[in-house]
């Protein structure tokens, strides 16, 4: 099955209204009912959405409401959500402080799998029933149902879980684009990274392992810290260390079994991202896709010097937008990751499902540290 391309998405659909006064109540809310509401003449359907006007923390500023879906055009798909993620991102969207910001009213969300109820008339490449995920950030996924053009999502394979779905888009993407991308990775070679048990670095650790690399995986410390170690030896990690055992002297004991890395992951920043640097080869790069600890990334000297590493950033939003003109790049690699899950070699993140209308639960959590991926169920 193939969905159609487009050049360009733009953050939030123009054509998503949004009502101004609440209709009748609704006896179950996050159900879809038809409704005539005054100033329409025609029966439109509404559906429960997150939508927040302005920004701040989530719970000033994120609000359960009913919004109007447009009718169904010729180019258009209504789709119904399953699943949609809370990651980082979505909360740094939310308090005005990420790199793009969709126009008010919004949506929250940016990830997640829906379900096509309904194809506009000149849709050729998509029917009801199969599952799409959206192609840009801004989509607004915290919601039981949109209206968007039929090129805003692309098909993902049915025959694989509902959760792995719903959670392909972001993470899984961005760690198979930095093994593929960065660092010129051959069998054998070593990959470092802080956040190693985030939903990045899981995919991290799966996709490496699958590509024939060694990693070492860096995490904080907790109480069930024996517990996480074994889950990210069990996705296939090499070695996983603690923040702390990793700026001990005898750390450097390491690198007689395994080689030093070309290439270190840094999610977090700070302090964490330069302890990275200390132990790369000559002539590796050091890529940052996340600032977890809201601190800079100190760059030593000697490490550029003396070691001539190269440190730059990768951002997802960014890939996806420079292939848009033609999906087929993106859709292929949605695919390989699929076929990835088929063959049990990149399983679901660690996550806890919650009911669409809990989503305070899952935004709490999100925000928590050593938590786990919070997914919104919205069935
Ligand atoms: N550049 C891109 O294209 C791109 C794409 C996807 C994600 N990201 C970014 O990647 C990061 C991870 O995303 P995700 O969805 O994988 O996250 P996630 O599953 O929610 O995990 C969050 C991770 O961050 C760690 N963490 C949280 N606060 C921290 C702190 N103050 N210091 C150190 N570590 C901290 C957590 O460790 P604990 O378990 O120890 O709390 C956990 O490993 C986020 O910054 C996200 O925005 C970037």
């Amino acid at each position: 099955m193939k969905l159609r391309t487009c050049p360009r998405l733009q953050p939030l659909k123009e054509s998503i209204r949004f009502l101004t006064r609440k209709p009748a109540q609704f006896s179950d809310g996050s159900r879809i009912c038809k409704r005539t509401f005054a100033g329409h003449t025609t029966a439109q359907q509404a559906c429960d959405a997150l939508v927040y006007n302005r920004h701040g923390h989530y719970d000033d500023v994120l609000q359960l409401e009913k919004v109007l879906l447009p009718p169904v055009g010729d180019e258009d798909l209504r789709i119904k959500m399953l699943a949609a993620p809370v990651n980082p991102a979505d909360i740094n969207m939310l308090q005005g402080t990420y790199a793009i910001l969709p126009p008010f009213p919004a949506v929250g969300g940016n990830e997640g799998l829906g379900e096509v109820l309904e194809v506009g008339s000149k849709v050729c490449d998509a029917k009801p029933g199969d599952w799409v995920i959206p192609v840009d950030a801004g989509f607004g996924t915290w919601r039981m149902e949109v209206v968007c053009k039929a090129t805003d999502v692309i098909p993902v394979a049915k025959d694989i879980p509902l959760l792995s779905a719903a959670t392909l888009g972001v993470n899984p993407c961005t760690a198979y684009r930095m093994l593929k991308d960065f660092g010129n990775l051959k069998p054998g070679d070593t990959v470092i990274q802080n956040g190693a048990n985030s939903a990045v670095g899981q995919a991290v650790i799966q996709i490496a392992a699958g590509m024939g690399l060694s990693t070492i995986n860096i995490i904080r410390d907790r109480p069930n810290l024996k517990e996480l170690k074994d889950k990210l030896k069990s996705l296939g990690a090499s070695l996983v260390i603690t923040e702390e055992a990793l700026q001990k002297p005898e750390v450097t004991n390491l690198f007689k079994d395994i080689r030093r890395p070309k290439l270190a992951l840094n999610c977090v920043g700070g302090h964490s991202a330069g302890n990275l640097l200390a132990h790369m080869e000559y002539g590796s790069t050091m890529v940052t896709y996340g600032g977890m600890a809201k601190k800079p990334v100190p760059v030593p000297a000697k490490a550029l010097i003396f070691k001539d590493i190269n440190v730059c950033g990768f951002w997802m939003t960014q890939w996806k937008r420079n292939n848009m003109h033609d999906l087929s790049e993106i859709k292929a690699m949605v695919a390989e990751l699929a076929e990835m899950v088929r063959r049990g070699q990149l399983s679901v993140p660690t996550c806890t499902q919650v009911p669409f209308p809990d989503y305070k639960v899952a935004l709490d959590a999100t925000t928590r540290a050593y938590s786990s991926k919070h997914v919104l169920m919205m069935e």
